[in-house]
Protein backbone atom coordinates (compact mmCIF):
# COMPACT_ATOMS: atom_id res chain seq x y z
CA UNK A 1 0.00 0.00 0.00
CA UNK A 2 1.43 3.21 -0.64
CA UNK A 3 -0.04 6.28 0.43
CA UNK A 4 -1.39 8.01 -2.95
CA UNK A 5 -3.56 4.81 -3.79
CA UNK A 6 -6.40 4.55 -0.93
CA UNK A 7 -6.94 1.53 0.57
CA UNK A 8 -10.08 -0.60 -0.92
CA UNK A 9 -11.59 -3.66 1.15
CA UNK A 10 -14.86 -5.23 -0.52
CA UNK A 11 -16.68 -8.28 1.14
CA UNK A 12 -17.65 -10.47 -1.93
CA UNK A 13 -21.01 -12.38 -0.28
CA UNK A 14 -21.56 -15.03 -2.58
CA UNK A 15 -24.34 -16.88 -2.53
CA UNK A 16 -25.18 -16.11 0.98
CA UNK A 17 -27.90 -14.43 3.30
CA UNK A 18 -31.58 -13.67 2.95
CA UNK A 19 -32.70 -10.02 3.09
CA UNK A 20 -33.34 -9.74 6.44
CA UNK A 21 -29.27 -11.44 7.02
CA UNK A 22 -27.98 -9.17 4.81
CA UNK A 23 -29.46 -5.90 6.03
CA UNK A 24 -28.74 -6.76 9.88
CA UNK A 25 -24.90 -7.26 8.49
CA UNK A 26 -24.97 -4.24 6.31
CA UNK A 27 -25.93 -2.23 9.19
CA UNK A 28 -23.81 -3.55 12.23
CA UNK A 29 -20.58 -2.79 8.97
CA UNK A 30 -22.25 1.19 8.83
CA UNK A 31 -22.15 0.89 12.68
CA UNK A 32 -18.58 -0.31 12.83
CA UNK A 33 -17.73 2.16 10.16
CA UNK A 34 -18.41 5.31 12.05
CA UNK A 35 -15.24 4.55 14.18
CA UNK A 36 -13.14 3.84 11.12
CA UNK A 37 -11.61 6.13 8.62
CA UNK A 38 -9.27 6.03 5.94
CA UNK A 39 -10.30 2.95 3.91
CA UNK A 40 -13.07 2.13 1.05
CA UNK A 41 -15.40 0.07 2.31
CA UNK A 42 -17.60 -2.50 -0.77
CA UNK A 43 -20.52 -4.75 0.14
CA UNK A 44 -21.45 -6.97 -2.40
CA UNK A 45 -24.59 -8.97 -1.49
CA UNK A 46 -26.42 -11.28 -3.75
CA UNK A 47 -28.99 -9.23 -6.33
CA UNK A 48 -31.99 -10.04 -4.52
CA UNK A 49 -30.55 -7.95 -1.54
CA UNK A 50 -29.21 -5.06 -3.11
CA UNK A 51 -32.39 -2.68 -2.59
CA UNK A 52 -31.90 -3.68 1.29
CA UNK A 53 -28.20 -3.22 1.63
CA UNK A 54 -28.43 0.22 -0.27
CA UNK A 55 -31.01 1.55 2.22
CA UNK A 56 -28.99 0.15 4.95
CA UNK A 57 -25.76 2.18 4.52
CA UNK A 58 -27.48 5.16 2.77
CA UNK A 59 -26.18 8.24 3.57
CA UNK A 60 -22.86 6.07 4.87
CA UNK A 61 -19.54 5.70 3.51
CA UNK A 62 -20.10 2.31 2.87
CA UNK A 63 -20.42 1.95 -0.69
CA UNK A 64 -22.64 -0.76 -2.22
CA UNK A 65 -21.50 -3.31 -5.17
CA UNK A 66 -22.53 -6.10 -7.25
CA UNK A 67 -21.21 -9.57 -7.62
CA UNK A 68 -22.05 -9.78 -11.85
CA UNK A 69 -23.30 -7.75 -14.34
CA UNK A 70 -24.68 -8.41 -18.71
CA UNK A 71 -23.01 -5.64 -20.95
CA UNK A 72 -26.59 -5.10 -22.33
CA UNK A 73 -28.42 -2.14 -21.31
CA UNK A 74 -31.98 -4.21 -21.18
CA UNK A 75 -33.90 -6.84 -23.31
CA UNK A 76 -34.38 -10.49 -24.02
CA UNK A 77 -31.45 -11.84 -21.42
CA UNK A 78 -33.13 -14.03 -19.04
CA UNK A 79 -31.65 -13.84 -16.07
CA UNK A 80 -29.55 -11.01 -16.33
CA UNK A 81 -29.02 -7.77 -14.94
CA UNK A 82 -27.86 -4.68 -16.58
CA UNK A 83 -25.53 -1.51 -15.64
CA UNK A 84 -28.42 1.16 -15.40
CA UNK A 85 -30.92 -1.73 -12.98
CA UNK A 86 -27.50 -1.68 -10.60
CA UNK A 87 -27.31 2.22 -10.59
CA UNK A 88 -30.64 2.26 -9.62
CA UNK A 89 -30.24 -0.12 -7.22
CA UNK A 90 -27.62 1.97 -5.67
CA UNK A 91 -24.54 0.30 -6.56
CA UNK A 92 -21.29 1.63 -6.90
CA UNK A 93 -19.39 -1.06 -8.23
CA UNK A 94 -19.48 -4.23 -9.47
CA UNK A 95 -17.32 -7.27 -9.49
CA UNK A 96 -16.01 -8.81 -12.84
CA UNK A 97 -14.18 -11.87 -13.95
CA UNK A 98 -14.80 -13.22 -10.27
CA UNK A 99 -12.76 -17.38 -10.99
CA UNK A 100 -16.38 -18.83 -9.73
CA UNK A 101 -17.91 -17.15 -13.05
CA UNK A 102 -15.09 -18.09 -15.12
CA UNK A 103 -14.65 -21.88 -13.64
CA UNK A 104 -18.30 -22.39 -13.42
CA UNK A 105 -20.71 -20.23 -15.50
CA UNK A 106 -18.15 -19.98 -18.25
CA UNK A 107 -17.26 -16.46 -18.38
CA UNK A 108 -14.18 -15.67 -20.76
CA UNK A 109 -11.83 -12.60 -20.73
CA UNK A 110 -13.97 -11.42 -23.47
CA UNK A 111 -16.98 -10.97 -21.40
CA UNK A 112 -14.65 -9.73 -18.97
CA UNK A 113 -13.51 -6.96 -21.24
CA UNK A 114 -17.58 -6.06 -22.25
CA UNK A 115 -18.78 -5.83 -19.13
CA UNK A 116 -16.14 -3.82 -17.83
CA UNK A 117 -16.37 -1.61 -20.63
CA UNK A 118 -20.00 -1.18 -19.91
CA UNK A 119 -19.89 -0.71 -16.48
CA UNK A 120 -17.17 2.23 -17.03
CA UNK A 121 -19.65 3.89 -19.39
CA UNK A 122 -22.15 3.77 -16.82
CA UNK A 123 -20.38 5.59 -14.67
CA UNK A 124 -19.51 2.02 -12.19
CA UNK A 125 -16.51 1.05 -10.79
CA UNK A 126 -15.61 -2.99 -11.85
CA UNK A 127 -13.36 -5.07 -9.95
CA UNK A 128 -11.90 -7.02 -11.95
CA UNK A 129 -10.30 -10.11 -11.37
CA UNK A 130 -7.73 -11.95 -12.34
CA UNK A 131 -5.15 -14.75 -11.37
CA UNK A 132 -3.91 -18.09 -11.72
CA UNK A 133 -5.32 -22.25 -10.60
CA UNK A 134 -3.38 -24.14 -8.84
CA UNK A 135 -2.77 -26.31 -11.97
CA UNK A 136 -1.30 -23.26 -13.51
CA UNK A 137 0.92 -22.01 -10.78
CA UNK A 138 2.30 -25.74 -10.59
CA UNK A 139 2.84 -25.95 -14.55
CA UNK A 140 4.73 -22.56 -14.25
CA UNK A 141 2.49 -20.57 -16.02
CA UNK A 142 1.02 -18.04 -13.85
CA UNK A 143 2.54 -14.86 -14.91
CA UNK A 144 0.80 -15.71 -18.28
CA UNK A 145 -2.76 -16.52 -16.70
CA UNK A 146 -2.56 -12.98 -15.20
CA UNK A 147 -1.15 -11.65 -18.01
CA UNK A 148 -3.76 -13.09 -20.55
CA UNK A 149 -6.85 -11.95 -18.04
CA UNK A 150 -5.37 -8.65 -17.54
CA UNK A 151 -4.81 -7.98 -21.63
CA UNK A 152 -7.79 -9.22 -22.43
CA UNK A 153 -9.94 -7.04 -19.85
CA UNK A 154 -8.37 -3.93 -20.79
CA UNK A 155 -7.69 -4.26 -24.46
CA UNK A 156 -9.75 -1.46 -26.11
CA UNK A 157 -9.62 0.87 -23.30
CA UNK A 158 -7.65 4.10 -22.58
CA UNK A 159 -5.50 4.78 -19.57
CA UNK A 160 -7.99 6.91 -18.07
CA UNK A 161 -10.60 3.99 -18.07
CA UNK A 162 -8.19 1.82 -16.70
CA UNK A 163 -7.29 3.91 -13.53
CA UNK A 164 -11.09 3.87 -12.61
CA UNK A 165 -10.53 0.17 -12.86
CA UNK A 166 -10.07 -1.52 -9.45
CA UNK A 167 -7.67 -5.19 -10.19
CA UNK A 168 -8.22 -7.70 -8.05
CA UNK A 169 -5.42 -10.60 -7.90
CA UNK A 170 -6.64 -13.91 -6.58
CA UNK A 171 -5.18 -17.16 -7.49
CA UNK A 172 -7.48 -19.73 -6.97
CA UNK A 173 -5.91 -21.94 -5.07
CA UNK A 174 -6.19 -19.33 -2.04
CA UNK A 175 -10.13 -19.10 -2.41
CA UNK A 176 -11.98 -20.92 0.48
CA UNK A 177 -9.38 -22.79 0.95
CA UNK A 178 -8.07 -21.09 3.88
CA UNK A 179 -4.62 -21.29 1.89
CA UNK A 180 -3.53 -17.41 1.54
CA UNK A 181 -0.81 -16.70 -0.65
CA UNK A 182 2.30 -15.57 1.25
CA UNK A 183 2.94 -11.67 1.33
CA UNK A 184 5.76 -12.24 -0.84
CA UNK A 185 3.59 -14.36 -3.85
CA UNK A 186 1.08 -11.58 -3.39
CA UNK A 187 3.29 -8.86 -3.44
CA UNK A 188 5.60 -10.35 -6.60
CA UNK A 189 2.21 -10.77 -8.65
CA UNK A 190 0.85 -7.53 -8.08
CA UNK A 191 3.79 -5.67 -9.14
CA UNK A 192 4.14 -7.89 -11.92
CA UNK A 193 0.32 -6.73 -12.94
CA UNK A 194 1.52 -2.93 -12.38
CA UNK A 195 4.27 -3.91 -14.62
CA UNK A 196 1.86 -4.86 -17.05
CA UNK A 197 -0.03 -2.01 -16.49
CA UNK A 198 3.36 0.42 -17.76
CA UNK A 199 4.52 -1.63 -20.54
CA UNK A 200 0.37 -1.01 -22.35
CA UNK A 201 -0.35 2.21 -20.76
CA UNK A 202 2.14 4.33 -18.77
CA UNK A 203 4.00 4.63 -15.25
CA UNK A 204 0.93 7.25 -14.46
CA UNK A 205 -1.41 4.54 -14.89
CA UNK A 206 0.37 1.62 -13.43
CA UNK A 207 1.31 4.16 -9.98
CA UNK A 208 -2.15 5.25 -9.68
CA UNK A 209 -3.97 2.07 -10.27
CA UNK A 210 -5.44 0.11 -7.15
CA UNK A 211 -4.88 -3.80 -6.73
CA UNK A 212 -6.53 -6.15 -4.24
CA UNK A 213 -5.41 -9.40 -2.91
CA UNK A 214 -7.76 -12.36 -2.63
CA UNK A 215 -8.38 -15.56 -0.99
CA UNK A 216 -8.49 -16.23 2.26
CA UNK A 217 -7.83 -12.95 3.99
CA UNK A 218 -8.73 -12.71 7.53
CA UNK A 219 -7.94 -10.81 10.40
CA UNK A 220 -4.60 -12.35 11.01
CA UNK A 221 -3.19 -11.69 7.76
CA UNK A 222 -4.82 -8.77 6.19
CA UNK A 223 -2.30 -6.76 8.02
CA UNK A 224 1.16 -8.23 6.52
CA UNK A 225 -0.27 -8.35 3.20
CA UNK A 226 -1.13 -4.38 3.49
CA UNK A 227 2.10 -3.73 4.07
CA UNK A 228 3.61 -4.89 1.34
CA UNK A 229 4.02 -2.13 -1.79
CA UNK A 230 1.73 -3.20 -4.60
CA UNK A 231 -1.15 -4.83 -2.68
CA UNK A 232 -3.78 -1.72 -1.98
CA UNK A 233 -6.37 -3.88 -0.51
CA UNK A 234 -8.59 -6.86 -0.18
CA UNK A 235 -11.43 -9.11 -1.97
CA UNK A 236 -12.74 -10.84 0.74
CA UNK A 237 -15.46 -13.92 0.94
CA UNK A 238 -15.52 -16.28 4.17
CA UNK A 239 -14.29 -13.44 6.55
CA UNK A 240 -16.85 -10.80 5.19
CA UNK A 241 -20.04 -13.14 6.06
CA UNK A 242 -19.51 -11.78 10.05
CA UNK A 243 -19.57 -8.02 10.77
CA UNK A 244 -17.24 -8.25 13.64
CA UNK A 245 -14.62 -10.46 11.62
CA UNK A 246 -15.23 -7.99 8.62
CA UNK A 247 -14.76 -4.59 11.35
CA UNK A 248 -11.18 -6.22 12.92
CA UNK A 249 -10.46 -6.29 9.09
CA UNK A 250 -11.00 -2.79 8.55
CA UNK A 251 -9.82 -1.69 12.04
CA UNK A 252 -6.58 -3.43 11.03
CA UNK A 253 -6.16 -1.82 7.70
CA UNK A 254 -7.30 1.69 9.18
CA UNK A 255 -4.89 1.36 11.63
P1 LIG B 1 -12.36 -16.08 0.36
O1 LIG B 1 -12.94 -15.61 -1.08
O2 LIG B 1 -11.99 -14.83 1.11
O3 LIG B 1 -13.49 -16.83 0.99
O4 LIG B 1 -11.17 -16.92 0.07
C1 LIG B 1 -12.39 -14.54 -1.78
C2 LIG B 1 -13.11 -14.33 -3.10
O5 LIG B 1 -13.48 -15.31 -3.75
O6 LIG B 1 -13.36 -13.18 -3.52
Amino acid sequence: MTEHRRPIIAGNWKMHKTVAEAKALAEAVRRGMEAIGGVDVVLCPPFTSLAAVSSAISGSKVALGAQDMYWEAEGAFTGEVSTGMLMDAGCKYVIVGHSERRSSFGETNEGVRRKSAAALSAGLCPIVCVGETLEEREKGIAHDVVREHFVGAVEGKSAEDVRKIVFAYEPVWAIGTGKTATDEQAQEMHAFLRGLMEESYDLDTALGTRIQYGGSVKPDNVAGLMTREDIDGALIGGASLKADVFLEILTRVAG
